[in-house]
């Protein structure tokens, strides 16, 4: 198995209430469905010194279940750091789809800055197309006192509705 030390897992114990399972889950479930490219992705950036920002492979399975449920083929993405999460969408759509700047999109992703979502989400409204699915990662402040670190908690979905689609 897998050593979640070495894959730098992100401290995502706060939904499951167990750092111990969410171990369990990495190397049980997760790190073994993971893609090579994205293992090796995920390894490199574990020495980065603000690593802990990155999609976590467990977030970013659920979000390749969805890219592939909607059957996306074109994404759009904001927040990118080393591009795991632009990696496993790349992986995740078929090879006739295509991320692009502008245009109507099947998928997007935010995972920037959290002050600026509401900006994000309205602009993503217009432009994903209706019922196709959006998804922003979530964060909360810490528990650690005196921390400034924010971590990633979970992927929320919404459905996308927009006019004229
Ligand atoms: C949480 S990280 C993204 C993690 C990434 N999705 C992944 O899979 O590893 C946030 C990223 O958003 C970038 N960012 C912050 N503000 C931004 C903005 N206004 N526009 C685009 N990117 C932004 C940061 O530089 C950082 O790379």
């Amino acid at each position: 198995m897998e050593s979640t030390i070495e894959g730098a897992a992100m401290p995502n114990a706060v939904i499951l209430q167990s750092e111990g399972l969410h171990e369990y889950i990495l190397d049980t479930a997760v790190y073994p469905r993971e893609a090579e490219p994205l293992k090796e992705l995920r390894k490199a950036t574990a020495s980065h010194p603000t690593a802990f920002i990155g999609s976590s492979p467990d977030a970013g399975q659920l979000m390749a279940m969805l890219i592939k449920l909607v059957h996306a083929k074109k994404t759009i993405e904001v927040g990118v750091f080393t591009g795991y999460s632009l990696l496993l969408t790349a992986l995740a759509i078929p090879d006739d789809g295509h991320k692009e700047n502008e245009g109507r999109f099947d998928f997007a992703f935010v995972d920037a800055d959290k002050e600026n979502y509401l900006g994000y989400h309205e602009r993503l409204m217009k432009l994903v197309k209706f019922y196709k699915i959006k998804m922003a990662a979530t964060s909360a402040e810490s528990s650690a006192e005196n921390s400034a670190e924010t971590e990633t908690l979970a992927a929320a979905v919404t459905l996308g509705k927009s006019k004229g689609n």
